[in-house]
């Protein structure tokens, strides 16, 4: 049987998270990802998607030690980023930084998994601030977690109420079943290559526009319809010439994603909306109803990329971190599925329909 871009196709088994696409549901091994949000830390939560129960108090000091011991880069590595090609995407950098890791072949999958997520915002921040022309930041020997440590080496300052914003989106995005980038780590590690090969694959995979290279279009198009009495107008012109709408629409979820729900109701928490949120919100608002009724068999709602795009705004970062930032929350997901493979390893190898000439 040929079923195009395999949807419905199950291809794995999973413990790692479930979604109800119908309902809009979304669990880390059994539990909401709204529980996530509000009782556990980042930390927390990547301890229990990659070992399946909550961690003891000394399993997470352990783990938050690891962390930052793990967050420098080598030095061999800064080289390399530092002679890439200054227009090269922030994405193009993470995944030739990952790619050119040396891990020692005594360490095991779980370490090799600590010592990627503690490295990926090092690179991303130390690449953003060299191509920035602004002075590097190390990053904090103790006293910050993982998220204020992000930002810290990003921005030089910690804002606490900015770092839990920030925390709750890479929490909510940390895992999401099989998704392309993940697929991409499963096929990878099930060859039976390593991990570090598994997470380029998946980072080339993240970088499309259909995955995780989305909120760059919705800022784009925020930008773009400026103003309530535009929106109409800007979303039509595109259906007209057979454009995407970017952040509606989800290969899974038929109702709005869960996680753009909750992403929503962060920045509604604020003291200060942005005002280009109250725009984000119509702009949702009116798109859905377009969508209805421009393609009334699909059920077109707002994604977890709309909203990342609105917490990105709100958190002024440039939206060339976008997707790096994703990235370096969904390398827990990919880590834990990589690592759920080899438990049970089999080789993915589908076959092909042959439509050429015999
Ligand atoms: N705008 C307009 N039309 C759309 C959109 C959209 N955002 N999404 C789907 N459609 C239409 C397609 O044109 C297609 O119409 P057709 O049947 O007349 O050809 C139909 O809906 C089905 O589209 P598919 O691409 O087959 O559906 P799929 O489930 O594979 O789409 C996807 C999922 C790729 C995310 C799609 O909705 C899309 O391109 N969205 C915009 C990009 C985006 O926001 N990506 C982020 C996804 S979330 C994430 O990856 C973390």
């Amino acid at each position: 049987m040929y079923q195009p871009g395999l949807k419905g196709i199950i291809a794995a088994e999973t413990e790692l998270s479930y979604i109800n696409g119908e309902k809009g549901e979304l669990l880390y091994r059994g539990i909401p990802v709204h529980d996530f949000v509000h009782n556990y830390s980042c930390e927390e939560t990547a301890f229990y998607l990659l070992n399946g129960r909550t961690a003891h108090a000394s399993e997470l000091a352990n783990l938050r030690s690891k962390l930052i011991a793990y967050r420098n880069i080598p030095s061999y590595v800064e080289e390399i980023i530092d002679v890439l090609p200054r227009d090269l995407s922030m994405m193009d950098v993470l995944r030739t930084a990952i790619s050119s890791l040396e891990m020692s072949r005594n360490m095991k999958n779980y370490e090799i998994a600590l010592n990627l997520i503690a490295v990926f915002p090092t690179i991303i921040a130390y690449r953003y601030r060299s191509i920035n022309n602004l002075p590097r930041i190390q990053p904090a020997s103790d006293n910050l977690n993982h998220v204020e440590n992000f930002m810290y080496m990003l921005t030089g300052e910690v804002s606490k109420t900015k770092a839990q914003i920030l925390e709750k989106y890479l929490i909510l995005t940390m895992e999401h079943g099989l998704n392309a980038s993940t697929f991409a780590a499963r096929v990878t590690i099930s060859t039976e290559s390593d991990l570090v090969a598994a997470i380029t694959s998946a980072l080339g995979t993240m970088k499309g526009p259909l995955h995780g290279g989305a909120p760059t279009g919705v800022i784009n198009l925020l930008e773009e319809i400026s103003s309530n009495d535009r929106i109409h107008e800007v979303i039509t012109t595109k259906l007209a010439n057979k454009q995407r709408i970017m952040g509606f629409g989800h290969r899974v979820y038929k109702t709005v994603d869960p996680r753009a729900e909750a992403l929503k109701e962060t920045i509604l928490k604020l003291d200060d909306v942005p005002k280009w949120i109250e725009l984000a919100m119509e702009t949702e608002q009116e798109t859905i109803k377009i969508l209805q009724q421009h393609k009334p068999n699909q059920q077109l709602y707002t994604n977890v990329e709309y909203y990342a795009a609105a917490i990105m705004k709100t958190l002024e970062l440039d939206p060339e971190l976008f997707t790096a930032i994703f990235s370096s929350s969904r390398i827990v997901g990919w880590c834990a599925h990589a690592i759920e493979q080899l438990d049970n390893n089999i080789l993915y190898r589908p076959d092909v329909k042959y439509i050429g000439k015999k």
